[in-house]
């Protein structure tokens, strides 16, 4: 599966139907799939279903980065996301990356952790050593409780018990289940196998059991991605490409000691792979709070990205992270778009999913690190703006760009002005119809 290829000059030159258009031949998207593009794809009765008290639907952008290339796979990359400049920045980013091949990306297999906690230990090693010794038990019992995910090879990959015996809450004891959810993002099998197991625990410890429940920090699931680029290829108007490495490596060295900066930084990242995550109807609150706490990993907060310089002068990136996402199950099958998102990324299993999103954020970071050090972040987003105030005065399809364009080449991005620029184009070019 996947594009033959990503690259398209001037692709956010098109309207969105011809975009749309565009990715739907590219994928093979059927009529059915390509309406749900415009309609939102989720109907007020399919919401309903998802959560509690509906009252409506609220809309999004979705949009497409172009340009990636993943461990040899042109990839279009499906985004749902309100901030400017994010879209823009990831596809420049991921053409910059070609220049060295694209990303190279690689995952863990998907296995997550979930956790039994007991109080009202008496001997907290004993009960330790009884719980270790029943792993077997243990595993057959969970292995029982989630039967679809053993017949997809998943299943039961041990357990660890770790003590705390001094807590404000007194001595516990915590069960860490290791468990291969395949292509599920897992929340609803561990918890099932982490209630399913609880009696059992319990009776081998002698303790109460309270919480059964997942970890978000899934740092047995990871995905990373690399990438390596030439530092002429990242030179910018007035900046040379080992200035630009130069900046780079000194943004990251903020990161690296400032945990304010390195926040910023984290946040950056999370601006692309939240997005892909939204469009593919993943969990990314649990994406986020995985990757800070894994972040914090070392008890000080750092980049989970890391640049440095070749010995050829190129820039190379790597970032690794926990990534718990699905292709099956949950609202990656419930809303109708998040399926169609799947299938112009094309993949199939949840690890290709989590190496793409590994790949977006290094490449995002790619792109703000880059802004930061050449022209800064606020004339991408002046363009943008542009077009929001020459679309305010009255300019439609292509006069919006033709007035943002003048805006910022005059620097003076003001309503009054983009009526006349808008005025004096049509004087010139009258709109269809008119
Ligand atoms: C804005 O959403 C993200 C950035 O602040 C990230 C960064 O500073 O690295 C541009």
């Amino acid at each position: 599966m996947g594009v033959q290829t990503s690259r398209y000059p001037g692709f956010y030159r098109l309207s969105p139907a011809e975009r749309a258009r565009w990715v739907a031949e590219q994928v093979g998207l059927s009529p059915e799939e390509a309406s749900l593009l415009e309609s939102g794809g989720l109907t007020v009765a399919e919401a309903d279903h998802l959560v509690e008290n509906v009252i409506g639907r609220f809309a999004l952008p979705l949009a497409v980065a172009v340009n990636f290339q993943v461990s040899g796979r042109e990839v279009l990359v499906p985004m749902v996301v309100e901030e400017p400049s994010v879209v823009a920045g990831l596809s420049h980013a991921a053409r910059l990356a070609r220049a060295g091949g694209g990303f190279r990306a690689g995952s863990e297999e998907p296995v997550m952790r979930g956790q039994i906690q007991v109080v009202d230990v008496a001997d907290l090693e004993a009960a330790a050593q009884a719980v270790r010794a029943r792993e077997e038990a243990i595993r057959a019992a969970a292995e029982a409780a989630t039967p679809s995910i053993v017949a997809r090879g998943g299943g039961f990959r041990g357990l660890e018990v770790r003590r705390f015996p001094e807590t404000p809450a007194g001595p516990m004891l915590v069960v860490d289940l290791f468990y291969d959810v395949r292509d599920a993002m897992g929340a609803n099998a561990v918890n099932t196998v982490c209630e399913a197991v609880a009696p059992l625990v319990a009776e081998a410890t002698g303790g109460r059991v309270v919480l059964r429940i997942l970890s978000n920090l899934a740092d047995r699931r990871r995905a990373w991605a690399e990438v390596r680029i030439p530092a002429e290829a990242l030179a910018a108007p007035g900046f040379p490409g080992e200035r630009v490495v130069q900046g780079i490596l000194e943004a990251q060295a903020l990161a690296e000691v400032d945990p304010y900066r390195a926040a910023t930084h984290n946040k950056g990242i999370m601006n692309g792979i939240d997005a892909v995550a939204i469009a593919t109807g993943n969990d990314w609150r649990a994406l986020e709070a995985a990757a800070h706490a894994y972040a914090a990993r070392e008890g000080r907060y750092r980049p989970l990205t890391r640049w440095w310089r070749e010995a050829d002068g190129a820039l190379g990136g790597r970032i690794e992270l926990p990534l718990a996402v699905g292709v099956v199950g949950g609202t990656t099958q419930a809303h109708p778009l998040a399926r169609v998102a799947l299938k112009i990324l094309g993949v199939a299993s949840a690890r290709e999913l989590a190496e793409i999103m590994a790949a977006v954020g290094l490449a995002q970071n790619l792109a703000a690190l880059r802004a930061l050090a050449t022209e800064g972040i606020q004339r991408g987003h002046m363009a943008l703006h542009a077009r929001q105030i020459a679309m305010a005065a009255g300019a439609v399809g292509p006069e919006v760009e033709a007035v943002a364009e003048r805006l910022v080449a005059e620097g003076n991005i003001r309503l009054a002005r983009a009526q006349e620029i808008l005025q004096a184009l049509r004087a010139d070019h009258p709109p269809e119809g008119a």
